[in-house]
């Protein structure tokens, strides 16, 4: 049996960890954000977004060879850390660790144990490589995640979902709106292959030769900019290789909490038109586009709104279209910002 802590966005980090999960019926939620499976590909639980830390569930009795083997220890259950110090010469120190908390020292020089239930401990093989993320968001501000712009966790949670960690080297990730590059370059990290492409194309290129300095930059695959407009038909020769499509189209327009929110109506509708263009592109370029497996996509959701949003005009066009699709139930939102993002996944 493995484990996982994974993040806040409950659902959205489940559908990715859903990938590498045996059978949903041996699957159980202990204390809301544990999860407790059966995997045969746990050598792929490091390369989840959304699961903060992960590793393999022992009985009590069998931490007897870890414990001996190391001198520090991070768990959050103090009152057992000073149990096990007692009876293990070997441990000289511990420390107190935050369920979700994933730091440089616990990764590198500490065993770090949980407590999961009665008798049985998660043993903290894998973390969450924040570090990533701190070298794609090189030229966003200090806050990182401006309106706008594509947090590079969700992408790479959005990346996982659409590819189900499957073979990268022979897989090709497209994102048609690719903005700053972020979703191409987590799937360059990841060993994909990536195609970016977007009617203003200068800030990505520039982006890109930053990228190639980058300590998780992946040299060996292919990576391509290129001006498109969504709107214009899909079908040139190298489109016939993408299999998945991962994107964030704008969280336009930004909602300040002047907006009244009646003026958002014809917005919904414009952003609406846009989305509908694009699906029906993506269709009438089937034929060219026939390894095109899945699309992952987020679609503006505007909060404290109840009139018709993006998602509800998209789910009457993609059942009209017969496009086999899924809203991911919860929104993806920051405190304070007026607007979320909802996920779309349609396969194809
Ligand atoms: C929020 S950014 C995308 C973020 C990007 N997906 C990422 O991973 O960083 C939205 C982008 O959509 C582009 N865009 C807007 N309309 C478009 C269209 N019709 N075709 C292609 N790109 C478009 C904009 O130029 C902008 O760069």
């Amino acid at each position: 049996m493995h484990f996982a802590i994974i993040g806040k966005h409950t659902s959205l980090s489940l559908i990715e960890l859903d990938a590498l999960i045996a059978s949903s019926n041996d699957t159980e939620i202990i204390k809301n954000n544990i999860v407790v499976f059966s995997t045969n590909r746990s050598e792929a639980l490091n390369i989840l977004g959304g699961t903060i830390k992960s590793g393999r569930v022992v009985d009590e009795s069998a931490l007897e060879p870890i414990l001996a083997e190391h001198t520090l220890l991070g768990t959050a259950d103090l009152t057992k850390a000073k149990q096990f110090k007692k009876e293990h010469a070997s441990i000289r120190r511990f420390k107190e660790v935050p369920l979700t908390h994933a730091d440089m020292d616990i990764k590198k020089k500490w065993i770090e144990l949980i407590n999961l239930w009665k008798g049985k401990w998660g043993v903290v093989e894998n973390y969450q490589n924040i570090w990533l993320y701190e070298a794609i968001d090189f030229n966003k501000p200090s806050s990182g995640m401006n309106i706008g712009m594509m947090p590079s966790k969700l992408a790479h949670i959005l990346i996982t979902i659409a590819t189900e960690i499957t073979d990268p080297k022979k897989h090709t990730v497209r994102d048609p709106f690719c903005g700053f590059g972020t979703t191409n370059f987590l799937a360059n990290a990841h060993g994909y292959n990536t195609i970016g492409s977007d009617i203003k194309i200068a800030e990505a290129k520039r982006n890109h030769k930053r990228w190639t300095q980058q300590e998780y930059f992946s040299a060996q695959q292919k990576m391509t900019f290129f001006k498109h407009d969504v709107l214009d038909a899909f079908d040139k020769p190298f489109l016939n290789h993408v299999d998945y499509i991962v994107s964030e189209w704008r969280l336009w327009p930004t909602v300040s909490h002047k907006t009244r929110l009646p003026a958002l109506d014809t917005n919904v509708i414009k952003i609406s038109e846009i989305y509908k263009a694009f699906f029906e592109n993506i269709l009438a370029s089937q034929k060219t586009l026939s390894k095109l497996k899945k699309i992952v996509i987020t679609v503006p959701e505007y909060q404290e709104y109840n009139e018709t949003q993006v998602a509800d005009i998209l789910e009457k066009f993609l059942i009209e279209k017969e496009l086999s699709h899924t809203f991911i139930e919860e929104t993806y939102a920051r405190k304070k910002q007026k607007v979320g993002r909802k996920i779309l996944i349609v396969v194809l």
